[in-house]
């Protein structure tokens, strides 16, 4: 897909049809996360892959509004490594590019994604870092739930020319 294209399609999916993603899309998706730009070029950041029935249901379980999780089947959560960026606002922009990129990939390949916050809500990413077991020093930032899509979306244009300052505001 055009990389235009891409961007002014893509939308949240957030109905699935519960058929597993192939192997080879979900690398082609973690390729695209890791290729996104990073503060330094620290690129501070590591990814769970969850598909395990039990791990997903325990996510859906705390988390509000990721509750269509286990009918896509697939989650990335995508982490920061304090140790690799101590600037936190740092840490969390790299994320997001990645998160970024993970949701543009997927979009690409026809599959359906949303993006559901973790940071920098406290009992999210508590949550998250015990039913992964994550080390002290990763973040969880943002999981990205990717699967076969069950839902289209239209296009939406959200271009605001009374937000776009000229030279000075
Ligand atoms: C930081 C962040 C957190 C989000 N968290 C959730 C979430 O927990 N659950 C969800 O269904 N969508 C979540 N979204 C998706 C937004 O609701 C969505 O991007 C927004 O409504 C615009 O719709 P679109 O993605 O279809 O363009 C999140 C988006 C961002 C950027």
């Amino acid at each position: 897909m055009d990389i235009l294209k891409a961007i002014f399609t893509r939308r949240s999916i957030r109905k699935f049809t519960g058929e597993p993603i192939k192997e080879e899309d979900l690398k082609t998706i973690l390729k695209a996360g890791f290729q996104a730009p990073s503060a330094h070029n620290y690129q501070p950041r590591e990814y769970v892959v969850v598909r395990d029935k039990e791990t997903i249901e325990k996510i859906a379980e705390f988390h509000t509004y990721g509750k269509m999780l286990p009918k896509a089947g697939c989650g990335i959560i995508v982490c920061g490594d304090k140790n690799k960026q101590p600037e936190i606002g740092f840490l969390i922009e790299d994320c997001s590019a990645s998160i970024q990129n993970i949701l543009l990939a997927a979009h690409g390949l026809g599959l359906g994604a949303v993006w559901c916050g973790l940071y920098s809500v406290t009992k999210l990413t508590e949550a998250m870092a015990d039913v992964l077991n994550l080390p002290e020093n990763i973040i969880p930032i943002g999981m990205v739930v990717v699967g076969v899509k069950d839902e289209d979306k239209q296009e939406v244009d959200r271009y605001d020319e009374s937000k776009i300052h000229y030279d000075r505001w």
